[in-house]
This record gives structure tokens, C-alpha cells and sequence, in this order.
């Protein structure tokens, strides 16, 4: 229960900074709506009082006349702020998710790509994303909801005490056994729910095929919808199961707490009763005494059950909550060096560097790798599938940080570079790249904010990545938006993607160049002809590309072989060649394949 007002008191801290003034008018408005149903109920028992005075000895007209106009008031008023409460709630809620969704990209943009990785954040941002961020809302408004009713119980516990201590003893404990079976089995619906984290994940995941054109399309050929379906219903028929003989129990617990609210409630009307017998109640009181006794009844069994739903409401916060808490695990440095190597890139050294995704794991990625990127350096890495390339590259561009050994770039240690800066000379083309719909030019354009939209560049480098022929046959040549989804857009093929998202790094010039397999669904034509330019690239322009096509990186400066996440062999092509080992192996394989 702590750890539900802890996220409460959070929430609301978090939204009183955007919209604090309509949060403290909807608690204003939530505890007159708990407390008008009672002024109803008093002022109309008074109206009976005097009704019954005034047929016995004529006097009191005029109290009458003025009860019976408070109470149309009352009755109104309800109304009047249930009106105020949807007008101030529909803007509150608006503005609260708006400015929750943006708090939340900008978070997540900070956060690096480990992170986000990582085992625990996928399943903590699969279980928060179950809801969104909109459940803050939600929170906050059953929050605000559930104060009414505890305004509710609070003024008509005073009211009881008022008019008969007795009476307020036999309301709490004919509800005791209630709030019992609402505490105990509103948190054992959750506890399920959170404990099968496991297949809920599943369950998403294989929910998630039935979504996008590529997937459904495989999943149809591969006839895997019938396995995946009868998955879910697996999943959804265990939980179904355990939710269902809890309730079940619940119902058991339920009939007997009524059992118990029963007799008290007989024996509140008995003690009224008698109260009135003795002349120690008007009727009038009667009635406000009876209403009250069940009203508290009433409020405190929705406010319990309502603590069932704040609760499940607050752990799907708190999952938003640990996201807003997760620090990086790739930090910059206090003192950290920027960099600029727009006119000779670096030296770069790998010194024994040893990397693993998953720390628990024996399995290293990379393991004592050593090598050096002179400046202005072509270099070539080949390997076989899951040798470390593309974790080798990834250290690089610093997604990750090595475990032990070091990445020196002019003889500095990476970590002690200034991120952002560092970032700036790396122009990366990954294995599995991003499309971005918009008008081609700005797709190219986007990986250089210093230039900005410079057609001429733009073209260049759709040139130097032969993107400029297909382009140039599109309806709007470089201003055609790209992806269907659009009115006017158009679908390219993942070649021509491939080779729109290289012509985004060539526009970038950055003074290293990082490829991989950046021709992987290229034809063999405009491959060959892509490498030439990558060769041609001037001095002060580093290349390093990975490739599985070994005569198109024959011509490099150096080659690196990597097995096993290791550096088996290094040279130029004619020295790997003659030295008969992996390289020659692998490239004559190659080459006689194509005779
Ligand atoms: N995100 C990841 N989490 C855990 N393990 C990973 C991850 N990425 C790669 N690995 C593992 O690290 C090893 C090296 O993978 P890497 O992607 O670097 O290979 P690669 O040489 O680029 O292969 P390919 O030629 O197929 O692209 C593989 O065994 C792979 O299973
Ligand atoms: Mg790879």
C-alpha cells in the first residue's frame, strides 16, 4: 500500500508541474460531490422534523418554504459540478498526456542504445507500454475519484459518531469482513497478471506477427498463424483458469462478508429503532441516521474497491517511473575532450579489447581484439556470420563501451571523448538501417544538419550511392516522399532504400566512414561501382567497411579477418593471398563458385 501512495504522491507532484491549478480545483470538486449527497439527506430529514411539527401545532411555515428551497439547491448543485468537473478534467487530461508522451520521447531519446538493450528495460517498457502513458491519468483521476469517496466515509463517520456511537461501532464492523475480501483479492488479481510477466511477453510477441505486411505475409506462407493463435489462447486460458478459481473464492468471501453486513445492518435498524422509542430520535433523524449508516457502507465498499484498481493503475505508473530513473550506462565523462577531426581523422587502436552482451554469459563477442585504422585509412573487415563485426563497430561508434581493454583514437581513450562530438565524425551506415519517410532529399539530407538542404550535395550524393537513376524516374524525382502511408508517397525496393540510407552517410562527410555491408541487397552493378567511389574517397576521409563480397574489397588498404571475435589476420589482399590461410580460403571459395 506505501508503495501506492509513494507513486501517487509521485504522480501528482509530476502533474501539478504542468496543470496544477486544475488538479487542486478537481479535488476541490471531488469533496463537494461527497458531501452534498449527505446535506441532502439531512436537510430532507429536517423537512420531515418540521412537516410533522407543523401538523401538530401549525407553526413553522416559513422554515419549511426555506428547506424546501435549499433543497432544490442541493439537488442542483450536483449537477452544476459534475458539468465544472468534465469541463476542467477534459482539458487537465489533455494536457497532462500531451505533456507526459513528450517528457517521455525526449527520455527515451537520451538513453543509450545498452540500455535500451538491455533484458530488463525491453521488459519493463513491454510492461509499461501495456497501458501507455495515459495511465497517469487514469491514476490521477481515480485518485481524485477515490477522495471523494474518502471525503465520503470521513463525513459520514462523523455523522454516525454524531448522532450514536453505537451506531458507528456496528457500520465499522459490519463492513470489516468487506474490506477484507476487497484488500485481499483486488491485490491477487494483479499478483497473477504481474507474476506471468513471462507469458505475457509471449504473448505479445507472437501478437505482434499479426501486425505489419512483412509479417503477416511470412507468417501466412509459413501457415504459422494456426500455431501462433492456438499459442495465445493458451496463455490467455491459463490465466483465464487462475482468475477464475480466485474469484471463485473471492465470491465465497464476498456472500459471507454480506452475511456479516447483514446482521449488523439489523442491528443498527434495532438500536435506531429503540433510539426513536424513546423519544431520543425524530423521525426526521431516523431516516438521515438509516441513510447515512448505509451510505458509509456504500462509499467505503466503492473506495476498496477502487484501492483494487489505483493499485494495479500505480504498479503500471511505477513501471514509467523506473524508466524515468534509469541512468545510461554510457556516460560521458566529467572532463571529457571534444573533438573535431573535419580535416585529418584519427589513429585509431583497438588494444586488446574484450566485449559481451550479456555479462552472465561465458560468451565474449570480442575477445583480446588488437588492430590500427591509420588516418585516411580504407579498410576492409570480412569474417564469417556472428564473427564480431558488427559488435566491433558498434564499440566504436561507442553504442557500447569494451569490458576490458581500450579503443584509442589519437592516442586518447574513447571514454575520456566527448560523446556527442565523437558522434559527429562518424557517418555509420548499419546491417539494419532506417527508412524515413519523408521527400527523398531531406531522407538524404537529414544526416547533416551543418549543410542543411544543399540540392547540389543532395544529388552528388545520391550519385556517389547510384541512387540518382532511380530517383530521377521517380513521379517527383527528389521531391518524391517516400512510404505509401502518405497521399502521393511511393514504396521503394530495400535495394533502393539501401542505397537512399548510403547516400545519407556520403552526404554526412564525416571524416569516418562506417559501412556495414552497405550493398547487402544491391545488384552486383551498382555494387562494384559503389566500392570504386569508397576507394576513391579522399585522404582525409577513413573508411571502414564490412562485407561479405570478397572481390569488392580486395582493393582496400588493409583487411582485417576476424573469427570467433578475434583479428586471425591483417593485411592487403596480394599479402593474404600468398600467406594461404582463412582469407585465401574464403576468397578462393568465392571466386570459384562464380566460374
Ligand atoms: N544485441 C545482441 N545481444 C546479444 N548478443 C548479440 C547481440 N548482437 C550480436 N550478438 C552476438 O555477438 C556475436 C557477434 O555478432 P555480430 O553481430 O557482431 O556478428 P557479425 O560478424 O556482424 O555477423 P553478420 O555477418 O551475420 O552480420 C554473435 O554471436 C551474436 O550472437
Ligand atoms: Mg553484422
Amino acid at each position: 500500500m506505501s508503495k501506492v501512495f509513494k507513486n501517487l504522491k509521485r504522480s501528482i507532484l509530476f502533474a501539478s508541474k504542468y496543470e496544477k491549478k486544475r488538479l487542486v480545483i478537481l479535488f476541490i470538486l471531488a469533496a463537494i460531490t461527497a458531501v452534498l449527497p449527505y446535506m441532502q439527506n439531512g436537510f430532507f430529514g429536517k423537512l420531515i422534523d418540521a412537516t410533522i411539527a407543523y401538523k401538530t401545532n401549525g407553526a413553522g411555515i416559513q422554515n419549511i418554504f426555506n428547506l424546501v428551497l435549499l433543497l432544490i439547491t442541493l439537488t442542483i448543485l450536483p449537477n452544476i459540478v459534475n458539468l465544472l468537473v468534465g469541463f476542467v478534467d477534459t482539458t487537465f487530461r489533455f494536457n497532462i498526456n500531451r505533456n507526459l508522451e513528450l517528457f517521455f520521447l525526449k527520455k527515451i531519446s537520451t538513453l543509450d542504445i545498452a540500455t535500451i538493450e538491455s533484458d530488463a528495460y525491453q521488459q519493463l517498457t513491454q510492461k509499461a507500454n501495456e497501458r501507455g502513458v495515459f495511465i497517469f491519468y487514469t491514476f490521477i483521476d481515480s485518485a481524485v475519484d477515490n477522495f471523494s469517496n474518502l471525503i465520503g466515509v470521513i463525513v459520514s463517520l462523523f455523522i454516525l459518531g454524531f448522532i450514536d456511537k453505537t451506531l458507528l461501532i456496528y457500520a465499522f464492523l459490519g463492513s470489516a469482513p468487506a474490506l477484507y475480501v476487497q484488500l485481499r483479492y483486488g491485490r491477487d488479481v494483479w499478483w497473477i497478471w504481474d507474476l506471468n510477466s513471462a507469458n505475457r511477453r509471449k504473448f505479445f510477441n507472437r501478437r505482434g506477427h499479426f501486425n505489419g505486411i512483412t509479417a503477416l505475409t511470412e507468417m501466412k506462407l509459413y501457415q504459422l498463424s494456426k500455431r501462433f493463435i492456438h499459442e495465445i489462447k493458451r496463455i490467455l486460458d491459463d490465466f483465464d483458469s487462475e482468475l477464475e478459481s480466485l474469484e471463485k473464492n473471492k465470491l465465497i468471501w464476498e456472500i459471507l462478508a454480506l452475511l456479516a453486513f447483514a446482521i449488523f445492518l439489523g442491528l443498527g435498524v434495532w438500536r435506531i429503532f429503540n433510539l426513536a422509542l424513546l423519544g431520543l430520535m425524530p423521525i426526521g433523524l431516523m431516516l438521515f441516521a438509516y441513510t447515512t449508516y448505509r451510505g458509509f457502507k456504500g462509499t467505503l465498499n466503492v473506495f476498496f474497491r477502487r484501492m483494487a484498481n489505483i493499485t494495479e493503475w500505480s504498479n503500471y505508473t511505477g513501471y514509467w517511473f523506473n524508466i524515468m530513473d534509469i541512468k545510461p550506462q554510457i556516460e560521458n565523462s566529467e572532463n571529457a575532450h571534444k573533438v573535431n577531426f573535419a580535416h585529418t581523422p584519427p589513429k585509431i587502436e583497438f588494444v586488446n579489447v574484450s566485449f559481451r552482451y550479456d555479462k552472465n554469459s561465458k560468451k565474449y563477442s570480442l575477445k583480446n581484439l588488437s588492430f590500427t585504422i591509420e588516418s585516411g585509412e580504407k579498410i576492409a573487415i570480412v569474417g564469417l556470420s556472428g564473427a564480431g563485426k558488427t559488435t566491433l563497430i558498434k564499440l566504436l561508434c561507442r553504442v557500447y563501451d569494451p569490458e576490458t581493454g581500450h579503443i584509442l583514437v589519437d592516442g586518447k581513450d574513447l571514454r575520456q571523448i566527448d560523446l556527442d562530438s565523437w558522434q559527429e565524425q562518424l557517418g555509420v551506415l548499419f546491417q539494419d538501417f532506417s527508412s524515413y519517410e519523408l521527400p527523398v532529399k531531406d531522407a538524404i539530407a537529414v544526416s547533416n544538419p551543418n549543410i542543411g538542404m544543399d540540392l547540389k550535395k543532395v544529388k552528388q550524393a545520391a550519385q556517389m550511392a547510384k541512387a540518382d537513376s532511380f530517383i530521377e524516374l521517380l513521379p517527383k524525382k527528389y521531391d518524391q516522399l517516400l512510404w505509401k502511408g502518405f497521399e502521393d508517397g511511393v514504396d521503394l525496393s530495400k535495394g533502393e532504400r539501401q542505397r537512399v540510407a548510403l547516400a545519407r552517410v556520403f552526404y554526412r562527410e564525416s571524416p569516418i566512414t562506417i559501412l556495414d555491408e552497405p550493398t547487402a541487397s544491391v545488384d552486383a552493378l551498382a555494387e562494384q561501382e559503389i566500392f570504386e567511389t569508397l576507394e576513391g574517397l579522399p585522404a582525409n576521409r577513413t573508411v571502414i567497411l564490412i562485407s561479405h563480397r570478397f572481390s569488392t574489397v580486395k582493393n582496400a588498404d588493409k583487411i582485417l579477418v576476424v573469427e570467433h571475435g578475434q583479428i586471425i589476420e591483417e593485411g592487403k589482399h596480394a599479402k593474404l593471398m600468398t600467406k594461404a590461410g582463412r582469407y585465401a580460403e574464403l576468397y578462393t571459395i568465392q571466386a570459384e563458385s562464380y566460374k
